[in-house]
């Protein structure tokens, strides 16, 4: 598959900025689309859009997914090999408070991303659709590690329910107009221009600050970590391995998502990692140089105590494993947050 123009929506965000940034380098032509949502600092989606604005072969839309005439004359205009759609609400404790911004943007704009999606594949313009999806589909799934075999039918939170929703919807459209498309299963991304609501940032600012740290179960937690630059090559390699609507369903393998009716998959990118909360937490810690003082906390309403990816799916597909320690990339993570905060 000879990709040479990508749309990647939600290029101001953390994973879109650092796809595009990945693209780039690699020679493709990216066109990014993002609504620049109030969700978190401003600065910092403004900072990562006018370091790819600098760069030769991007583009990009300021507009929301909802603005369906807006998305779909970005997506005519600049006529795309492949969709890689990353704009959404994210976030999980959010999605308690603000249901609704969960509904509109990744259900509505979702659909309006297959819609764009499904007419660029019937002009013979578009290859293939990729779409993220979240390790909190697995909900309160127990057996670990989480495969993307196991049954994921009883999310915790809107924001699981709307992700679920757009694997299903996106399951639907593959079948009907035989548009390939991927499902990524994102595990706790983290790294250089992270997301201020996650924990590792979190952490970050407050130990920095000298401010204590909230640590929800006791911190009891533990996060299968995956560093931003492996999640994006893992992607950038999928783009490569457009499913192919099997013939009959003995010829998917053992462990694959295939499905059975659709040229459509879910494969789960993570580091397959179990690492301790605390662990990481020390691990910041010593790349600050300072101890946190710590709240202890009970467990948050829709939260769960531990995620863990198996990826043999992905590296079967692309011979890749995500391989980042979290000790590295938190030292990694805190050496860009000193400079760019300068703290
Ligand atoms: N970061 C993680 O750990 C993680 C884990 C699982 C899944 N995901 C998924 O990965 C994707 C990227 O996440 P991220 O961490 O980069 O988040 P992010 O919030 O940094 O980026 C999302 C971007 O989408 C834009 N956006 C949101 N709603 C929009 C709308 N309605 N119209 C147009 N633009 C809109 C925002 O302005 C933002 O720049 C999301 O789909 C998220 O659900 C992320």
């Amino acid at each position: 598959m000879n990709v040479r123009r990508v749309l990647v929506t939600g290029t101001a965000g953390f994973i879109g900025f650092h796809l595009a940034q990945l693209l780039l380098d690699e020679g493709f032509v990216v066109h990014g689309y993002d609504g620049m949502t109030a969700y978190y600092d401003a600065r910092l989606k403004q900072d990562r859009v006018a370091l790819l604005a600098a760069r030769p072969g991007f583009s990009s839309t300021e507009a929301m997914l909802e603005d369906n005439a807006a998305l779909q004359a970005a997506a005519n205009q600049f006529a795309p090999d492949v969709i890689v759609h990353l704009a959404a609400q994210a976030g999980v404790r959010y999605s308690i408070e603000n249901p609704r911004a969960y509904i509109d943007s990744n259900v509505v704009g979702t659909f309006n991303v297959m819609e764009a999606a499904r007419r660029l594949k019937a002009d013979g313009v578009l290859a293939h659709l990729l779409i993220a999806s979240t390790s909190s589909v697995y909900g309160g799934n127990t057996e670990m590690p989480f495969a993307e075999t196991d049954k994921a039918d009883l999310p915790l939170t809107i924001y699981a329910a709307t992700k679920k929703a757009g694997e299903a919807m996106t399951h639907a459209y593959a079948h009907l107009w035989d548009l390939p498309t991927t499902l990524f299963r994102f595990f706790t991304v983290y790294g250089p221009w992270g997301r201020p609501d996650m924990a590792p940032f979190l952490f970050t600012d407050a130990i920095a600050h000298g401010r204590p740290i909230d640590l929800f179960n006791n911190g009891a937690m533990v996060r299968d970590f995956t560093f931003v630059t492996d999640l994006v090559r893992a992607i950038r390699l999928l783009i490569d391995v457009p499913p192919v609507r099997p013939a009959s369903a003995s010829d998917i393998a053992e462990g694959d998502s295939l499905s059975p009716v659709a040229p459509w998959r879910v494969v789960n990118i993570g580091n397959a990692e179990r690492v301790q909360l605390t662990d990481f937490i020390t691990a910041i810690e010593d790349a600050l140089g300072v101890k946190a003082a710590r709240n202890l906390l009970p467990m948050q309403p829709g939260d769960v105590a531990a995620t863990w990816a198996d990826t043999h799916l992905l590296q079967r597909l692309t011979g890749y494993k995500p391989e980042t320690g979290y000790r590295e990339g938190a030292r990694r993570f805190v050496a860009w947050y000193r400079e760019y905060y300068g703290a």
